[in-house]
């Protein structure tokens, strides 16, 4: 796999000092640009099989907390829409999922998250997505329930699908509402945009910041393969958030 990517060991601590001050990673270049084209193809032929969702999303990612007052984050709902593509819908030879495969590449995520190793999602569906996002498509801002992201983007739309970040909103100890409801009301101040750049692996640590990919215009899908690692083996998604995201469970 060396010949398409770039995978340098020697930027292990420069990634480590990011994940601690920014919460993110970014490796650009990190596909090489003769091998860009490659990937954006295989990316393109199994675009059309994802399942789209849709809908009002929450920053929490569960149900709307009515305990909390009207206009409190915890009530707080946002325009979501995007396809996934399961992982069972690539095919052996995709270059895409023989690098998700790639054992070096998960020992390389591993030491940037200061791991001894990182482990693939057992999820037959979850373990590799394409996301795809088209015209009028967004997240919303939300904070993950896991503890990080490997994500590789492949193809940029025409406008937007940059990636907004307030990064650690909020810690262990502290939600930090006041915090949170700023960057809902539109307050752009604690934001960082990771724009989208074709071939950029991005390591993201989404617990405790606030993000959001921004509302996409034109006619070319913002494609980035998501790979599903984590801390331990074994790891599935729930039925119910596969049910959503790839309408079906198995
Ligand atoms: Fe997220």
């Amino acid at each position: 796999m060396h010949d398409v990517v770039d995978l340098d060991w020697s930027s292990v601590d420069k990634g480590r000092a990011q994940m601690r001050e920014a919460g993110a990673c970014e490796l650009p270049g990190f596909l090489r640009p003769e091998a860009l084209a490659i990937f954006v193809e295989d990316a393109r032929r199994v675009a059309p099989l994802g399942h789209s969702s849709g809908g009002l999303g929450t920053v929490y990612l569960g149900f709307p907390d009515e305990t909390f007052a009207a206009d409190h984050p915890r009530q707080w709902l946002g325009n979501y829409g995007v396809g996934a593509v399961a992982y069972d819908l690539f095919p052996d030879d995709s270059p895409i999922r023989r690098l998700f495969e790639w054992e070096e590449l998960r020992a390389f995520v591993a030491a940037i998250l200061g791991l001894e190793s990182v482990y693939p999602y057992a999820d037959p569906l979850g373990a590799l997505n394409l996301a795809v996002m088209g015209d009028g498509d967004e997240l919303q801002w939300h904070f993950d329930q896991t503890d990080f992201v490997v994500s590789l983007a492949l193809q940029d739309a025409e406008e937007g699908g940059d990636f907004e970040v307030a990064p650690f909103v909020r810690n262990a100890d502290d939600e930090r509402y006041d915090d949170v409801a700023r960057v809902l009301a539109g307050d752009r101040e604690p934001l960082t945009v990771l724009p989208m750049t074709p071939g950029t692996l991005l390591v993201f640590a989404g617990r405790h910041s606030l993000h959001r990919v921004s509302p996409i215009h034109g006619a070319t899908p913002r494609l980035v393969a998501l790979f599903g690692y984590d801390t331990q083996p074994g790891t599935m998604s729930s039925e119910l958030l596969k049910a959503v995201r790839y309408g079906r469970v198995a």
